[in-house]
């Protein structure tokens, strides 16, 4: 351990919340130098939807680098890229009936984020863009403006500037249907907002704290994208790929974005991979306008087209999230009845859930026992005060059930250890702060 305190930089984070040396990981599991055994949800932050080194796509991979396919090749035609598209095309666009083109753009989320910023910029000659509160979706200058973490932010160094925020699904309450107040700010000429070139967000946010948008606000957002022309742009670099049980997190809202980003899971294996896609009168780039030297990422190509040809041929994959899905629900569920006190909720949707403790420590203290039980999971919201279920979408039942085991008992202990959570009382009751 002592080389990572040596030189690696403070700004490491993960490697805090689980200080082990790992070497080998196999599905939903990784190992350390030691031996342990760790179940894995936190799956590289949504990464790893099909687990740690597929043995199917692995063999591909290890064929196409016997073969000396190309490795590098910028945004060249290769082989490789050819069927990736032509899978995509066939088995995702096609099936959903969505006509996008795709560009690659450097391999990160945060990339593809500031080529889709760009793109709407572009075409409509407007700057203004509008995110929602908690929204995430990255820290490169352009989309950390779009980001609403203050931690984030602060390391700009800059004015974030561009982006007007609006309150996401929920943010104002339950019963506020904030597309109202969107919609009442693009009809005002003197609301002060400028008319942007588009919205841009997140179906689900996960760093922002596993809020999960209604279908039924999303539709409302496209209906006031549309009535202002405004382009939509999801976000689903970590919704996507099948996380809330669909391809796209959007398919059941019925709504079909402008333009959409992907990255994290879209490789398949864990490699750097991104792209935008967008309707094809949208595509007024010229040439090489965004490039960057890690364009398409050939590797990644090979691992992407394994994914949609062993997970996306047909249905069968969908419904088996969609049901783990209802299993992680029911369990949640039920550990929030057992044990919260008021002091949890559930939120989320398909394998993309969390506990929302009432504050940060508390989650803090689950997760760092639940990792000395052999479960890595994470945090995310503002306070990291949401325990984030990010398994591999391809855990088995068995595996899945046993890591909730471990938080459930986690959570257990935590409440059993609080004093400060009085039984049968919220930690916040208004009455009695009331009376
Ligand atoms: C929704 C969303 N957008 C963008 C990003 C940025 O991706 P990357 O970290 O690969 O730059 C993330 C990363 O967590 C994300 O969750």
């Amino acid at each position: 351990m002592k080389i990572f305190e040596q030189i690696e930089s403070e700004v490491q984070s993960y490697a805090r919340s689980f200080p082990r040396v790992f070497n080998k990981a196999q599905g939903e599991h990784l190992y350390d130098e030691d031996g342990n055994r760790y179940l894995d949800f936190l799956a590289g932050a949504g990464t790893l939807n099909y687990g740690h080194n597929n043995p199917v796509f692995k063999e591909k991979l290890l064929e196409y680098i016997h073969s000396d396919g190309i490795t590098h090749g910028l945004d060249l035609h290769t082989k490789a890229k050819g069927e990736f598209l032509e899978a995509f095309n066939e088995k995702i666009l096609k099936p959903r009936n969505l006509d996008y083109v795709m560009q690659f753009t450097g391999p990160t989320g945060t990339n593809a984020v500031e080529a889709a910023l760009k793109l709407a910029r572009n075409l409509t000659g407007r700057e203004n863009v509008i995110s929602f509160t908690n929204g995430f979706h990255g820290v490169t200058m352009g989309a950390l403006a779009a980001t609403g973490n203050s931690h984030h932010r602060g390391a700009a160094g800059v004015s974030l500037s561009g982006v007007s925020r609006m309150p996401y699904d929920g943010y104002l309450g339950d019963d506020i249907d904030t597309t109202v107040y969107l919609d009442k700010v693009l009809s005002d000429s003197s609301s002060g907002i400028d008319k942007p070139a588009a919205v841009i967000v997140e179906t689900v946010q996960g760093e922002g704290g596993i809020n999960a948008a209604s279908f039924e606000w999303l539709q409302n957002l496209d209906k006031v994208c549309k009535k202002h022309d405004v382009l939509l742009i999801v976000d689903d670099i970590q919704a996507g790929c099948g996380r809330t049980g669909t391809y796209f997190s959007f398919e059941e809202a019925g709504i079909k974005p402008d333009i959409v980003t992907l990255s994290k899971s879209l490789g398949g294996y864990g490699l750097p991979f991104a792209v935008v896609l967008f309707r094809p009168e949208l595509d007024l780039w010229k040439p090489g306008e965004h490039n960057g030297t890690f364009r398409g990422n050939n590797f990644a190509f090979i691992t992407a087209t394994a994914a949609i040809n062993s997970y996306w041929s047909d249905d069968s994959f969908s419904k088996e999230v969609k049901e783990k899905g209802r299993y992680i629900s029911q369990r949640l569920e039920s550990i929030v009845e057992e044990y919260g006190n008021g002091n949890f909720t559930t939120r989320g949707r398909g394998m993309f859930q969390g506990i929302s403790c009432v504050n940060g420590e508390l989650a803090d203290k689950i997760t760092t026992i639940a990792f000395q039980n052999g479960l890595m999971i994470e945090t995310s919201g503002a306070d990291g005060q949401v325990v984030k279920l990010l398994c591999p979408l391809i855990i088995t039942m068995e595996n899945l059930a046993a890591g909730i085991d471990i938080l459930e008992s986690a959570i257990r202990d935590v409440c059993a250890t609080e004093d400060r959570i009085p039984k049968h009382k919220k930690y916040f009751d208004p009455i009695s702060l009331a009376s």
